[in-house]
């Protein structure tokens, strides 16, 4: 893999990772990869297509139907950021990401962008299944209820008990599952605003010398 510079961030469903990933991204001058993205893109074709079959999908990643620049997801030239976001595709997505030749997939297209740059990837498994070897983890979390209370003032349609599903099967999925690399920085971020999380990854990617792009 070498020694690519990338930052891994993972945690369940508003512990504010997203906004935390890019921050850190925009601040490093680094790439953003929302694997979570990538799952959803592919969730939607899924659902479109009626097909859920695991080489078909692990298919779309290998042979370059799915991109992702600048923030963008595009599958077959069609840019699916906005339609992905939706509480049916979050409800649906674990049908894919339960798949371990899917996962197997999707992490190889993500070593791949961030062999090309400087990269914050973000979503359950980049440092314990993508990204074994970055030189910086974090795992961030924070108490359900906030999490909840998050969540619902993103406007995504999700519950509070849908999200909670959701994290429980995370948890729970046996490849890739949801929990911190054994050499995770574990940051809480119950009682934190974004700027003071962002402001720790920061210090400890210039501890370990992550500089720049
Ligand atoms: O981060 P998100 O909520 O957009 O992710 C959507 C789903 O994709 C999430 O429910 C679990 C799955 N996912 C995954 O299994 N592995 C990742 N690295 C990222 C997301």
């Amino acid at each position: 893999m070498g020694k690519a510079a990338v930052i891994t961030i993972d945690g369940p469903g508003g512990s504010g990772k997203s906004t935390v990933a890019a921050r850190v991204a925009e601040r490093l001058g680094y790439a953003h990869l929302d694997s979570g993205a990538l799952y959803r893109a592919l969730t939607c074709w899924a659902l479109e297509q009626a097909r859920w079959d695991a080489d078909d999908l692990a298919g779309l990643v290998r042979d370059g139907a799915l991109t992702m620049t600048w923030g963008r997801v595009v599958l077959h030239d069609r840019d699916l950021t906005k339609a992905i976001r939706t509480p049916e595709i979050s409800a649906q997505v674990y049908r894919v990401a339960d798949l371990p030749l899917v996962r197997k997939a999707v992490n190889a297209f993500l070593r791949d962008l961030a062999a090309r740059r400087p990269s914050v990837a973000e979503g359950r498994d980049m440092g314990t299944g993508a990204f074994p070897e970055a030189p910086l983890k974090v795992y961030l979390d924070a108490h359900p209820e906030e999490r909840a209370r998050r969540r619902a003032g993103q406007g995504t349609g999700e519950t509070p008990e849908a999200l909670a599903e959701r994290v429980r099967r995370e948890r729970d999925r046996k490849v890739g599952g949801l929990r911190p690399a054994a050499d995770a920085l574990q940051i809480d971020a119950t009682d934190l605003t974004p700027e003071a999380v962002v402001d720790r990854i920061l210090a400890a990617a210039a501890e370990r010398g992550l500089a720049h792009a």
